[in-house]
């Protein structure tokens, strides 16, 4: 049981994050004057957004003339929305786009101080866009790259200078969510960490430092929560009761939407890749139904279809028909029992896991402190700050409690309970 108020908690896991192990207090990072960006798609214009708004004078780099015209419209239009959310004025909102230039060219990049990739999220293709970096980028600019959970020592090695390279996973919209996962290789300079952690504050977010291990703690910590909502949607809820459940809990947006909004493809590539690198089970229902609403062009928001139909918005979710057709169809071919869930049930289902892996990214040392993924699920994912983050509820619920939930899993699904649910000695880690 806690002893402090949510609030509090917050408070200090943030005060905690610039302890990071190994790094001294008083070691001074590179200056960071000016920056590049490589890739200008979603995350490439958000990320660059990020960086003109702090005055950062910015390079965007892509391979196509008409993905630079795209990431420009991108950048113009995140300044208006700034602007009418209040966060900005008009006057500078017309400014600050001054200060990005665009290029076809790599070596147009040879003077920044800092260079961010946000290139698709393929190795090979980051390993050569880091091979290029390492050959033009001037000696002592931070090579940073943006992907979701990929090896950064990998791609830190293509590079030729590993040691100039950290990680920087920005959460989407960039220009909109707090969080910067800083993720540190094993020959990540000190003072590369500290530059990194410098960056954050000018760009107004929240940095936490964290190891290199696939998913990294913040995607880690997510899958499970992913998986189960989707689990629950093929055990016959509806992607609104999923929803309703969650964000009568205090999320924002229910795990189901949020699939929408991100992209249900992107979410299917994601598994793929999971399933290819062997790091989720050979279980025929995990991804099912994303591949599913898929394959019937039920992509999500942007195809205005997905978990849910989408009205001329293209932003409210309505309940789908037609998806729950796919879900039956899917659920059958599979031998999917059907039952009716609880909120409760439903919250606790998706949370588990993510209590379960915040026990084991502590253990593995990926992150130095269990706040740490508070800070990581209230300002990344939108976990509720009322309520504290997934290891401030734990301790809410107590260790009997969790280890109850998980052993009902257990039985619940014995098929992959080794893999889903298995015995964890670390969860009394988060209890400490
Ligand atoms: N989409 C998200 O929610 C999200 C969140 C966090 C991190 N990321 C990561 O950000 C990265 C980019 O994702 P995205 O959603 O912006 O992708 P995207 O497809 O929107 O954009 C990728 C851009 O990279 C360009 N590109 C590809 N190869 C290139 C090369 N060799 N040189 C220069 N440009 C190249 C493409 O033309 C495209 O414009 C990925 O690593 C992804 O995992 C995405």
């Amino acid at each position: 049981m806690n002893t402090i108020a949510p609030k509090h908690h917050l408070a200090h896991a943030l005060n905690q994050l610039g302890r990071v192990p190994g790094l001294p207090a008083g070691l001074r990072g590179r200056e960071i004057r000016t920056a590049g960006v490589v890739g200008a798609g979603l995350m490439g214009s958000g990320i660059a957004v990020c960086l003109l708004a702090a005055g950062v004078p910015t390079t965007l780099v892509d391979l196509k003339q008409s993905a630079l015209d795209q990431g420009r419209g991108s950048v113009d239009k995140a300044f208006a929305s700034l602007v009418k959310r209040g966060q900005m004025f008009e006057s500078q909102a017309k400014g600050l786009p001054v200060l990005l230039s665009e290029s076809l060219e790599f070596e147009a990049l040879a003077d920044c101080d800092v260079i961010v990739e946000a290139v698709f999220e393929q190795v090979t293709v980051k390993e050569d866009v880091f091979r290029r970096l390492g050959a033009i980028a001037k000696p002592g600019a931070i090579l940073a790259t943006n992907t979701s959970g990929l090896d950064v020592d990998r791609i830190a090695r293509a590079s030729g200078r590993p040691a100039d390279v950290v990680g920087l996973h920005f959460f989407s919209p960039a220009f909109v969510m707090p969080l910067l996962e800083i993720v540190r290789g094993k020959e990540t300079a000190l003072e590369v960490l500290r530059s990194a952690l410098y960056l954050s504050t000018i760009l107004r977010k929240i940095g936490v430092v964290v190891g290199n291990s696939p998913g990294f703690a913040a995607n880690r910590t997510l899958e499970g929560y992913g998986r189960e909502s989707e689990f629950l949607v093929l055990e016959g809820a509806r992607p609104e009761d999923v929803d309703r459940a969650l964000t009568q809990f205090g999320f924002p947006m229910g795990p189901c939407a949020m699939a929408d909004m991100a992209g249900l493809d992107i979410r299917n590539h994601y598994i793929h890749a999971l399933r290819e690198a062997r790091l989720i089970p050979d279980d025929p229902r995990y991804g099912a139904l994303t591949k599913a609403l898929v394959d019937a062009g039920r992509l999500g928001q942007k195809a205005a279809a997905g978990n849910y139909d989408y009205g001329p918005d293209g932003r409210t979710p309505l309940p789908s028909a037609r998806a729950l057709e796919i879900r039956d169809r899917i659920a059958s071919q599979l031998g999917v029992a059907q039952r009716s869930f609880t909120d409760e049930e439903i919250v606790m289902r998706c949370l588990l896991p993510v209590i379960d892996e915040a026990a084991r990214v502590l253990a593995e040392g990926v992150v130095p402190r269990a706040s740490d993924v508070d800070v990581i699920w209230v300002y990344g994912y939108g976990f509720p700050a009322a309520k504290g983050g997934p290891v401030y509820l734990a301790r809410q619920l107590g260790l009997p409690a969790v280890r109850d939930g998980i052993a009902a899993r257990r039985r619940a699904d014995p098929a992959f309970a080794d893999r889903y649910w298995a015995p964890n000695p670390s969860l009394d880690l988060l209890f400490a």
